[in-house]
């Protein structure tokens, strides 16, 4: 699978997270307060719950549900009551597109 356009990148809003969707992958798009473009799993590990309704600080976004914050990096959840990571995928900029293919996950140590 190739990387597929899921926005501008000029149609972020910093400190938010936008959900876009790839061949069915839901996903959270979020451009953290340096500039960094960061795509993350969409749905909490704890509930069926999008990400993407949470809240941004720092490098991690919250869910709003029962508060766990997953890493925008690992996709680890810092705290309960989630306790599964959501995938991380590559992110590509090219000019003001916003590139993610969702079959690739960044594997983070
Ligand atoms: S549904 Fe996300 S922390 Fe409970």
């Amino acid at each position: 699978m190739t990387a597929t356009r899921v926005c501008a990148l000029s149609e972020l809003e910093q400190d938010t997270a936008r959900r876009v969707e790839v061949d069915g992958v839901a996903i959270a798009v979020v451009l953290d307060g340096n500039g960094e473009v960061h795509a993350i799993g969409d749905v909490c590990t704890h509930g069926d719950i999008s990400l993407s309704d949470g809240f941004v600080e720092g490098e991690t976004l919250e869910c709003w549900a029962h508060g766990s914050a997953f890493s925008l990096r690992t996709g680890q959840p810092l705290n309960l009551p989630a306790y599964e990571p959501v995938p991380v995928f590559e992110v590509t900029i090219e000019g003001d597109d916003v590139l993610i293919d969702p079959s690739v996950t960044k594997v983070v140590n």
